[in-house]
């Protein structure tokens, strides 16, 4: 039985890997899950420089998910190289450092210090945060600003890039291309929903940011629209994620066009959902007699 799936030419094992923001670097979960047994981890959001995140209260529970406005908090690349990428080698499973910036020239900055880092099999970079101001969205909501950036990061890139879609846009079909017309390798989706909440008893938002990015099942179906989409609008391959917490969840997003698939706020609620993943894909295979991972994908587009 083959579960090995290949994005831009680099091989995965297995499809399922970690959302961006939901397990740091692996350090934390690694004391529950065996890393060796995943496809990939992809790192928290990191920056040219260190970002202080935005003010608490960030985070707060919905109903099947919840709301954070963390800001892309992080210690700056300096640091991860010098802390987090050492860990992940120790690990048989693909690497993919998510990049956030302010501007071109912060994202092109991490691209160039990440170049000669034989620990990042990927970067994904991340043009789609609803919580920081000019940051990040500003590129994800706007075709040709997100085909500048991508045209600009892969000038510099030695690793394949991912790029990262917002689903806060009319039409996710239209980023889509813009990323692959820049020359994307990847494109990953979705990141979150922007949303709100209040809270009654003090009279005022849940979230000292006002308005947070929604995340967990409850996003599921938006998801899974979305990746059809793409999967109808472009050539490269797509990371699904949005909700998933079980493996008939990832196989949902396989066979509407994913080629990996992440594991995100499910991390916090189930830490152990994404090695559970792994073994109910391969369960699922045997069941239903598929001898190759690569036959389900887009499967329901055929
Ligand atoms: C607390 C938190 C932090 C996140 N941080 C990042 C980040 O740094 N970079 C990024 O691209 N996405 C980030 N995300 C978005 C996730 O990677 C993912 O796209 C989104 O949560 C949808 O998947 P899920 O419903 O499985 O969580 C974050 C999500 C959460 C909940």
């Amino acid at each position: 039985m083959n579960t090995s799936v290949n994005i831009a030419d680099v091989i995965f094992k297995n499809p399922v890997m970690t959302a961006s923001g939901t397990f740091g670097s692996g350090m934390e979960y690694s004391n529950f899950v065996d890393l060796n047994k995943l496809g990939g981890v992809i790192t928290k959001g990191v920056a040219n420089v260190p970002w202080e995140g935005n003010k608490v209260p960030r985070v707060v529970e919905t109903y099947g998910g919840m709301l954070n406005a963390i800001g892309l908090q992080n210690p700056g690349i300096d640091k991860f190289v010098e802390r987090d990428i050492p860990f992940l080698k120790n690990y048989d499973c693909n690497v993919i450092v998510n990049v956030c910036g302010r501007s071109i020239e912060d994202y092109v900055d991490v691209v160039q210090k990440l170049a000669y880092e034989d620990g990042v099999d990927m970067l994904e970079i991340n043009i789609s945060c609803p919580n920081v101001k000019e940051g990040g969205i500003a590129f994800g909501q706007n075709p040709d600003n997100a085909y500048e950036v991508t045209k600009q990061v892969k000038k510099y890139a030695k690793q394949p890039v991912i790029m990262k879609l917002s689903p806060n846009v009319t039409d996710i079909t239209e980023m889509a291309k813009a990323v692959e017309a820049a020359g994307a390798d990847a494109v990953s989706l979705i990141n979150t929903i922007t949303g709100m909440k209040i809270d009654i008893e003090k009279q005022t938002f849940a979230l000292a940011n006002k308005t947070g990015g929604m995340s967990g099942p409850a996003i599921k179906p938006v998801a899974i629209r979305m990746v059809n989409q793409v999967a109808n609008a472009v050539n490269i391959p797509i990371i699904g994620m949005g909700g998933i917490s079980t493996y008939e969840d990832a196989i949902e997003f396989i066979l509407a066009g994913a080629t990996g698939i992440c594991v995100g706020t499910a991390n916090f609620f189930n830490p152990l959902a994404t090695e559970e993943i792994v073994a109910g894909i391969e369960a699922y295979m045997k069941r239903k007699n598929v001898e190759d991972i690569n036959d389900l994908i887009g499967l329901v587009n055929k």
